[in-house]
Formats: C-alpha cells, structure tokens, sequence
C-alpha cells in the first residue's frame, strides 16, 4: 500500500452507497473496509475491490483465543489485502499466533500483509479504563503498554491517534508503523477530539492516515480527497527536508 495516499475509510452499511462513491474517482485508492460492510458483503466484495486496483486495510480488529486467531488470520491473508489487525489486549500469545496466522496463510509471490495492533480504542474514555477495566495506570501509560506487548510479538505497528504518533516512535524506533485516524483539515463539529491535520500528522511521524467523514460525507469527495492528499504530501515533503 503506497504510505503518499491516504486511506479512505469506507464507512458505508450498504453496497449502493460504496459503488456510488467509488464510482466517482478515477484513480486507484488506499481504503479501509470495517466490520460493517465486510459482514454484509465479505470476501466478494474484497475481490471485487481489488479487481479495481484499490489496496485494502481491512479493519476487523480480531480478539479471540490465539488458535481461533490464527486460523481465521490464515484464511484472511489469502485475500490478498494490504493491511490486517487485531486488539492487543487479546494478548501477546493471540498477536504471535495472528502472525503466524498471516505466516501461513501469505501466496507465493504475493506481499504479506501488515499486521497492526489497536491498544485503547480512542472511545474508551479514562473513567472506563479504571472502572470497568480495574487498569489503575493512565491511558497513555496503557497505550504504551500495550504498544510494547505489540511490538514483542513481532507485528509491525499500531493504530493510534496521530498526537500519539511521535512518542511512540520515539519510544519503539522510526520502523515502528503508526497508522492514525483523527485526521481533519479543519476541526469539524463530530466525534474526533484528539485530531491532526494531514500536514501535522505527516511530521509527527505517521507512516499512514486515514480519513473517512472528511471525504466520504464532503459534497465533492474528490475534490476532498485531493485538498488532504496535497496537504498530506506536503508534509511528508517537509518530514524529509528535515533528515
Ligand atoms: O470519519 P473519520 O475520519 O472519523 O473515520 C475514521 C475511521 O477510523 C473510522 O473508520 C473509525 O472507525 C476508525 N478509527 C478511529 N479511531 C480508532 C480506530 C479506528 O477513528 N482508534
């Protein structure tokens, strides 16, 4: 998946609404399938995606027992997709065993897909995190945490917010894969708190960022999707002035 283009978060409960977006652009994307669609749609729809020469970030974020996960992961990374992931709070021995999952399940001559972990999800608040999880540490010390369980099994990064990107480099090396959602050109008035610009996040260090509403609700998305792709470009531009 080429990291100069943003990752469109393909948010849509139904198959209409994703053909009438993607009918509107011309080029070949990065997207992000979720949960949603993929339970409605599934593997036709992955193919049929591909056949358009799109990459895929299929975002099913597993959490089972490590065989179930490893089985499930061998059967995902068939597919041919760009990125995979799974919760590290199902634990180091689940993440090594997503890994050999993808391992084993990789074609001949195809690219293995990314493996990410999510570490808190960015709806947990902090009361939630003591309170119904009994964590008595912060939220960034759990991140972090868990961010290491993630990089001790050998995955090759995470989801996280893009304020979170740079200490997280710093703390687990440059080759540490940030992938960030959160992104807005200007604040908007929705669920994203903790946001960056394209530009921001590119020199806080995110190696991918993905943008759903921004474009996918915007009256032209195309003409969106190219104002983040210029500002996001822009910023790695100046990223690499500064090495
Ligand atoms: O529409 P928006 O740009 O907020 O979409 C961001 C995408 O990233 C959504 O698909 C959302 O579920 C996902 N995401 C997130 N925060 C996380 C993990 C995933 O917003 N921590």
């Amino acid at each position: 998946m080429d990291p100069k283009k943003p990752i469109i978060a393909l948010d849509f409960q139904e198959m209409d609404q994703l053909e009438d977006f993607l009918n509107q652009f011309q080029e070949p994307l990065n997207v992000k399938i979720g949960m949603e669609l993929y339970y409605t749609s599934g593997i036709a729809m992955i193919h049929a995606l591909k056949d358009r020469g799109h990459e895929i970030f299929l975002d099913l974020k597993l959490h089972d027992i490590p065989n179930t996960v490893k089985w499930a992961m061998k059967s995902l990374a068939k597919q041919g997709v760009a990125m995979l992931n799974v919760h590290a709070m199902g634990g180091r021995a689940m993440m090594e065993a997503a890994r050999q999952g993808i391992d084993k399940g990789v074609k001949a001559g195809q690219a293995r897909p990314l493996l990410l972990a999510v570490t808190q999800l960015t709806s947990t608040s902090s009361e939630q995190l003591h309170e119904e999880q009994l964590v008595e540490v912060s939220m960034e010390e759990s991140v972090s945490h868990l961010a290491k369980l993630t990089q001790m099994a050998q995955l090759d990064g995470v989801v996280c917010s893009p304020l979170e990107a740079k200490a997280l480099k710093a703390q687990f090396g440059s080759e540490f894969i940030t992938v960030t959602p959160g992104i807005r050109l200007n604040q908007g008035g929705d669920d994203q708190k903790r946001t960056a610009t394209p530009y921001d996040a590119a020199l806080n260090g995110c190696d991918y960022i993905v943008v759903g509403r921004p474009i996918t609700q915007a009256s032209d998305p195309v003409e969106a999707y190219h104002a983040i792709l210029v500002d996001w470009q822009s910023g790695l531009a100046e990223k690499n002035k500064n090495f």
